[in-house]
């Protein structure tokens, strides 16, 4: 067993027997299935239509005999037509935003924000957050479930929440400096925005009191975890979460294996199915991620389809609890050139093999005639004259070619040239005609 980086105290089922987990799992999984067959006429009907009853579920594995449930669902019965308790217990609303039509919309009773508050305090302990340690929270605040999420279990961990939410880069950078944070929670993508600001004041972002950076809402690759931690000077895990299931804190990195996410099942069964035919796929191997909540009160899920790809492997820092695989890519942002499945991560890993580009990109798609064309637009390294990387841009077509095995165009922009988001970067900029 590794040693822990955090002194603070761990809950006893982070240190249970899988036996017990699982024991868990069943009766909680049991309560779910029954309160949402009783309680959301959604589920009723889908369950009925699939010719399933919850009191059918003997063992966990009957799971894969219910129905699924995909965004589509909640669209469908928008804004609050999948809830299972009455309007007067529902504690807060979230809702996502989405690129197109109606949000996504989803409550939460007082029960399921502290259940959510735990999920977060083990993440930010598991991470490697000390007793006394200062959380600066950078994800957005509002509807979206970033900084609520994190900051409720920042302060259930016991720990101070800093919230300063998205945006005003540059007042990020003064109450760094001032406050002293030891622990920053934000997207990947706005970490680096906020370590050019640094830069831009003229100071060194690995000199700052910052040790650990909690990362997720979106995808980032291993490459980009070592830029960051170098570049920085902290530790880096991985946030994973979604706003269906329940906001960040589905599952969190251990700071002693960063091995992936390690999914804490206690409150979100995962499987994984092979997303064409639905299958359940056996540990090991990739597919897409499937949740079923076995606490959540307000709006229970079962089975939805997270779009995510990944796989499920055996616990490690948790030894009870199953870890996922850093999920690299969604089957949203796949794109097909020419044939060629391509997932911007895959850009992402080949960009930062070159001191001379910034890992701020993005994948603009476009027509010639009835091909699908794919131009990487990205920046380069602070200080460096996009003139001088004509053979960083040749290098970069020739491992994309080599590596993922597609003709791209390459586009340099100067430092700063890259559109900068506050949360979630934008990596695929659709430009073809509808
Ligand atoms: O992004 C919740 C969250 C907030 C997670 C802060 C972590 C930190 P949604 O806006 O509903 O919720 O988006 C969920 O974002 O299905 C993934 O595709 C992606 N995503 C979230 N975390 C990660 C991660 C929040 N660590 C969607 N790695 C998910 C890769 C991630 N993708």
């Amino acid at each position: 067993m590794s040693t822990r980086l955090t002194d603070l105290p761990l809950e006893p089922i982070e240190t249970a027997s899988r036996d017990a987990l699982q024991a868990l799992q069943l009766e909680r999984l049991k309560w779910s299935l029954d309160h949402a067959y009783r309680n959301s006429p959604v589920y009723r009907r889908k369950f009925d239509a699939a010719g399933v009853h919850p009191d059918q579920l003997r063992s966990l594995a009957d799971l894969a005999r219910f129905p699924f449930t995909a965004k589509q669902d909640l669209r469908d019965n928008y804004p609050f037509g999948m809830f299972a308790v009455p309007q007067d217990r529902i504690a807060r609303i979230h809702a996502s935003s989405g690129t197109t039509g109606k949000p996504t919309v989803v409550g939460y009773t007082l029960n399921d924000i502290d259940n959510w508050a735990t999920v977060v305090a083990r993440s930010v302990r598991a991470a490697g957050a000390r007793r006394g340690d200062k959380v600066h929270i950078s994800y957005g605040y509002g509807l979206f479930t970033g900084g609520l999420g994190a900051h409720y279990g920042v302060e259930k961990a016991g720990l101070t929440a800093i919230p300063f939410g998205g945006g005003q880069t540059e007042r990020q950078v003064q109450l760094i400096q001032d406050f002293k944070p030891e622990v920053i929670m934000v997207t990947p993508s706005y970490m680096l925005a906020i370590a050019d600001e640094f830069e831009r004041q003229g100071i060194d972002p690995a000199s700052t009191s910052l040790r650990v950076g909690i990362f997720g809402a979106e995808p980032w690759t291993p490459e980009m975890r070592v830029a960051i931690e170098k570049r920085l000077g902290i530790s880096a895990v991985d946030i994973y979460g979604l706003s269906e299931v329940m906001g960040p804190g589905v599952a969190s990195e251990c700071a002693e294996t960063k091995d992936g996410p390690t999914i804490w099942e206690d409150h979100f069964y995962p499987e994984v199915i092979d997303p064409d035919t639905g299958e359940v796929l056996p540990d090991g191997e990739f597919g897409e991620l499937v949740f079923t909540t076995l606490s959540k009160e307000a709006l229970p899920i079962v089975r939805y389809r997270t779009r995510d790809l990944t796989r499920l492997l055996p616990g490690s820092a948790r030894a009870a609890f199953r870890r996922m695989e850093k999920v690299t890519g969604r089957s949203d942002d796949m794109m097909i050139i020419r044939g060629v499945n391509v997932f911007p991560s895959q850009i992402e890993e080949l960009i930062l093999r070159h001191a001379e580009l910034a890992p701020h990109y993005q994948c603009v798609l476009t027509k010639d005639g009835h091909l699908d064309v794919l131009t990487v637009r990205v920046e380069c390294a602070h200080g460096v004259d996009p003139a001088g990387t004509r053979q960083a841009s040749a290098k970069l077509t020739y491992d994309i070619k080599a590596y993922i095995g597609v003709t791209v165009g390459i586009e340099i922009l100067p430092a700063g040239g890259v559109e900068r988001s506050v949360g979630k970067a934008r990596r695929i900029v659709d430009q073809r005609p509808r």
